[in-house]
């Protein structure tokens, strides 16, 4: 994610930048710093840069003895993708006369890398923000009657990716120049000053006026107005808008809680997992160059994670074994190494974690790394414990999780997972060119379809009310919908309390059949595909004993209507890739159900985002 500051008046404006990343830490937090103009001696206004790795507080420290007293200036909260969180990748990054602060991921950055290499460049860091200085720079030096933003608009013209920047070049102290694409970025409108942020509350203490920046868009941003135009320097027209949250529900864009605000972002994030890692050209996924063991001498995967990661984790198996036929075992990493796993040198084991955080999941990957195995994991958090264990981690770009509940990290797991998938089934040629193609093609549209069913929330918050006063609920899946079974009762137990269990439909006839009654709400997973017709059958058993369905089901589908209570019907998608859908309206269910049920959805009772203990 990262949060960005902009700002250019009469103020002094070191204290406005810290003060906007404090309302923006929540996007990242694992390093800061700022850049400000400082009038120097010989009359040439050079931006002075202070950053340094960890949270802002050790940026106020750094500040304290000398701070930069400027009133143009940039700043950054990071949350590393590229490079791990350090004094050198921290932003602003700076190359000669230009400082830069970014939010969003390049993805040619290689290419521009090595291109700017081969001209001379030099580069101090490993994040691909350093290259947008380079170019701009660049872009400065070869024509000297450029404007900053001409010359941004041109070094933008090479960079493909997602974007925020606000980038400031020496001796033009006068403003400041922003663009974004597919990240975020708001202008703020002040009276002879100018803001720019990541999100509305870095600003909202200074104005309610702002304009959204909309995507190729670029603005010029001085103290006494602000100039917008698209990346074919076409000028741009819009009226501002006017703000009316409170700053409380600013940080939370305007939703009731985190979780909720995060159940809305997974569209956002799962595009941020794929990001340069897929390829129709290619028919290809892409690990960030990460070395994986040779196909032809692995013998089996196994995964270690916990609780909702775990979840995740029985999901991946299914993507991995059924795309490139390589067996995968499952552990709970609380069990794994208590029960002296067979490891076997060479083995690949992948540890998925959002914090990478977890006691248990570090504890596992640390024992299987000792005994010869080959050490991988799916991560949010860059260069946690569990990434910096590992031998190869395959970060989820999903941004920081702040509701306790994991929803949009859930999700990122997911396609984590199918990319890695994709890329062993390529490699071990039992995913074929045509099957490759059609599948990359619809895991492209899934973001598209997750921000679709998020659209249902108006039905799903019904049918919370009608059914949230039950006492247990039961969520019937099969085949890789079973583990989102286990998830949906797993995301009510710990918002709303209400006891919940997670079966395989199948499954259902060997005991849990006996709990149901008229009082029984059961959730059922029943999209369209292998498996539809078993779990229309587990239906009617359910439905003979007058249990309450909660169908999720395929839009079109017109059968279930005749046997299910309600239906929430969600796009048509490969059945591969439907975990990442189906499990969607569930948050969306466990989300309602809790905030009907006024409990503390954000934080519920006893649970910890990070679990560090044993
Ligand atoms: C549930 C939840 C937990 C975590 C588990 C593992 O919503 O968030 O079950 O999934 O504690 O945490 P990570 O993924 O950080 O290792």
């Amino acid at each position: 994610m990262c949060g960005i500051v902009g700002y250019v008046g009469d103020k002094e404006c070191t204290p406005i930048l810290i003060e906007g990343l404090r309302r923006l830490e929540y996007r990242g937090y694992d390093s800061a710093g700022v850049a400000v103009f400082d009038p120097s001696k010989e009359g040439m206004t050079i931006s002075r840069v202070v950053r340094c790795r960890g949270k802002l507080a050790n940026l106020e420290n750094l500040l304290r003895d000398s701070k930069p007293t400027g009133r143009t200036g940039i700043g950054h909260t990071r949350w590393a993708t590229h490079g791990r969180p350090s004094d050198e990748n921290a932003h602003p990054h700076k190359s000669g006369l230009v400082s830069v602060v970014h939010n969003g991921i390049i993805e040619n950055h290689q290419i521009l890398r090595d291109g700017l290499k081969q001209k001379g460049r030099v580069f101090t860091s490993e994040t691909d923000t350093e290259i947008i200085a380079h170019l701009v720079d660049e872009e400065l030096k070869v024509d000297g009657k450029v404007t900053l933003r001409e010359a941004v608009r041109r070094a933008l013209k090479q960079v493909q990716g997602a974007y925020a920047i606000v980038v400031m070049a020496d001796n033009m102290p006068d403003q400041i120049v922003a663009a974004k694409n597919a990240s975020p970025l708001v202008l703020g409108l002040g009276d002879g000053e100018n803001f720019i942020a990541s999100d509305v509350p870095a600003i909202l203490m200074h104005t309610r006026k702002v304009l959204f920046l909309e995507e190729g868009e670029i603005a010029e941003v001085r103290k006494t107005g602000i100039e917008v135009v698209d990346l074919d320097g076409k000028r741009v027209e819009r009226a501002p808008k006017e703000i009316t949250w409170s700053a409380v529900s600013a940080e939370k864009a305007g939703f009731k809680h985190f979780m909720l605000k995060e159940i809305h972002e997974q569209a956002r994030a799962v595009t941020d997992t794929l990001r340069g890692r897929l390829s129709v050209e290619h028919n290809d996924a892409f690990l960030d160059g990460i070395e994986l063991p040779d196909v032809a001498t692995l013998k089996k995967i196994t995964i270690i994670a916990c609780g909702t990661s775990w979840h995740a984790a029985l999901v991946g198996k299914f993507m991995i074994e059924q795309l490139a036929r390589i067996p995968v075992e499952v552990d709970l990493a609380s069990e794994y190494r208590y029960r002296e796993p067979i490891i076997t040198k060479g083995d690949l084991i992948l540890a998925v974690s959002q914090s990478g955080e977890t006691a248990d999941t570090l504890a596992a990957i640390k024992e299987a790394k000792k005994q010869g195995a080959y050490t991988m994991c799916i991560a949010n958090v860059v260069d946690s414990s569990i990434p910096r264990s590992c031998q190869a981690s395959l970060y989820t770009h999903a941004g920081p999780e702040i509701g306790v509940a994991s929803t949009k990290a859930f999700t990122t797991q997911l396609a984590a997972l199918m990319l890695l998938a994709i890329h062993l089934g390529r490699r071990t040629k039992t995913l074929k060119d045509d099957r490759a193609k059609a599948l990359i093609q619809e895991f492209l549209t899934i973001p598209h379809k997750m921000a679709d069913i998020v659209g249902l929330a108006g039905q799903i918050q019904v049918i919370a009310r009608r059914y949230g006063h039950a006492r247990d609920f039961l969520f019937l899946g099969r085949g890789n919908n079973y583990p989102i079974a286990l998830e949906g009762a797993l995301k009510l137990k710990e918002i709303s309390y209400i006891h919940a269990e997670g079966y395989a439909s199948g499954e259902m006839k060997h005991g849990p059949i006996a709990l149901i009654d008229e009082a029984m709400p059961v959730v059922v997973i029943a999209p369209k595909g292998p498996g539809y017709d078993k779990v229309m059958s587990n239906l009617q058993e359910v439905k003979a004993r007058d249990g309450k369905i909660i169908a999720v089901c395929t839009r079109g589908d017109t059968d279930i209507g005749s046997l299910a209570d309600e239906c929430i019907l969600i796009p048509e998608t490969a059945p591969e890739l439907q975990p990442l859908l189906t499990v969607v309206p569930l948050q969306l269910l466990s989300y309602y159900v809790a905030d009907f049920k006024g409990t503390d959805v954000d934080q519920p009772r006893n649970l910890a985002k990070s679990v560090t203990v044993e």
